[in-house]
């Protein structure tokens, strides 16, 4: 597909091309990967952060959260808890840390959530996936080997200025692309993704993202809107994005569809931040070509402090409800949840040749 032709789809308005685009985006995502929705439970295991991402609620400069990071036990026991209600998969994700005590930390947890997660429903263990930022190619590696076998990093915008201007001089858009190019050849499904409706980002920019995604080869896909988080340096950015609301939210729906219809047998996360905006956010994006939800499983005692952006749903909600209310919405889309499932991207198969 062109840039002008993905830019098309993007561009859908009136009530009629926005059903022809979702009900184009559902055809192509039942024809190639299936009905069912893959579940993933969320593991916020650590707020800390290195980095001052000038949108992001958890960045090392925002000196009012309180940071914590769970215990090795305490993630094992929640990837455990995982595997009891039938998630078959989990992420693990964090604040971005590169020290030796961090990387210590998610190569024994995986390891040990390996071994101990097998059962005659998951015989080779949870799938894991990590969410853990940049890192080096020795550290994927031995991510790689102790059991994880997906990672996600967003490349949160493809457009070089905005990049820019929301990560300062320490973060680059070609070091984002060279760990996504390091985590492809360490053998990882690889996940990327961007942020809807940053201020300045127009249609082209996403439509961009589209072939990026693709010239990337991504196995999975991670995309939401933008959201403001109030003691961040874009909090002045409010007003304009409460006013384009709808806007943002309807664009977000569009990219999931155009993704869907760009990529096609690549998994595609109907992702929280859709909630935040809508109530019926999540099963609104499985409308538009989405199979995979990540329910909340960070432990209820540390939630309120992995705050991203302002609004975050289910944070007072126990783990337990979380599972109960995803599982109601997805009955109500009339799709069948994949249980004890790893949902691996068919994507992957196909572009490795493996079999599964
Ligand atoms: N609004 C929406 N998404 C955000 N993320 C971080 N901050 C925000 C925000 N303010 C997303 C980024 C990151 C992912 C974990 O969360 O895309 O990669």
């Amino acid at each position: 597909m062109t840039s002008n032709e993905i830019f098309d789809l993007l561009s859908a308005r009136s009530p009629a091309d926005i059903e022809s685009l979702r009900t184009q985006a559902y055809q192509v995502m039942v024809d190639h990967v299936g009905s069912e929705v893959y579940f993933r439970g969320l593991v916020e295991f650590s707020n800390e952060c290195i980095f001052d991402c000038s949108y992001c609620g958890i960045r090392k400069s925002n000196t009012a959260v309180e940071r914590y990071c769970l215990s090795k036990d305490e993630i094992i026991e929640t990837a455990l808890w995982c595997a009891r209600q039938g998630y078959g998969s989990i992420v693990l994700q964090s604040g971005q840390q590169s020290n030796r005590e961090f990387i210590e930390l998610i190569v024994g947890g995986v390891q040990q959530i390996k071994q101990r997660s097998r059962s005659s429903v998951l015989p080779h263990g949870l799938g894991i996936t990590l969410s853990v930022g940049e890192q080096s190619k020795e550290t994927y590696r031995r991510f790689f080997d102790a059991g994880a076998h997906r990672y996600l990093l967003r490349v949160e915008t493809t457009a070089k200025e905005l990049f820019e201007k929301f990560h300062g001089p320490e973060k680059t858009l070609q070091r984002r692309v060279t760990c996504l190019e390091t985590m492809k050849k360490t053998g990882f499904q690889v996940g990327t993704g961007v942020m809807i409706g940053l201020p300045g980002q127009t249609l082209n920019d996403l439509a961009n993202d589209i072939l990026f995604f693709k010239d990337i080869d991504a196995d999975m896909i991670g995309m939401g809107p933008y959201l403001v988080h109030h003691e961040t340096p874009m909090n002045g950015y409010r007003d304009e994005i409460a006013e384009r609301k709808n806007e943002i939210f309807q664009l977000s729906l569009n990219m999931i569809a155009a993704t869907r219809i760009a990529l096609k047998d690549v998994n595609i996360a109907a992702t929280t931040a859709l909630q935040t905006i809508d109530q019926k956010g999540r099963e609104m994006g499985l409308m538009y070509g989405a199979n995979v939800i990540m329910p909340q499983a960070t432990p209820r005692h540390v939630r309120n402090k992995y705050l991203l952006y302002d609004g975050k749903p289910c944070v007072d909600e126990s783990a337990a409800d979380c599972a109960a209310c995803l599982e109601q919405r997805i009955a109500a889309t009339g799709r069948a949840i994949a249980w004890n499932s790893w949902g691996d991207p068919c994507h992957f198969f196909t572009r490795t040749g493996n079999q599964d």
